[in-house]
């Protein structure tokens, strides 16, 4: 995959949860994946309100894959997956 597009929520919930630790992923991401992902930070996604999703802080990747329980280092795993195709 060429780009990833990554939306981290910064809702209160998310943000509560642990979203601040994902705010600086691009300077963690290495350099060959550098200007090939996007980070945005967006307001409540409207997830946490649904109960089978998996729980906060949430990330959506490419505009639909959902990530539950985000983590930086489970958002940097799926991102090298997505760009690399080692999905
Ligand atoms: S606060 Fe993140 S989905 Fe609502």
């Amino acid at each position: 995959m060429e780009n990833v597009k990554v939306e981290i929520c910064c809702g209160t919930a998310c943000y509560l949860l642990g979203a601040a630790n994902m705010m600086n992923i691009e300077d963690q991401l290495p350099e060959s994946w550098r200007g090939r992902v996007e980070v945005e930070a967006k307001t409540c996604l409207e997830l946490c309100e649904r109960e089978n999703l998996g729980g906060a802080p949430y990330v959506r990747i490419n505009g639909t894959e959902i990530m539950a329980q985000a983590t930086p280092d489970k958002l940097l795993t799926r991102i090298g997956e997505l760009l690399e195709g080692a999905a």
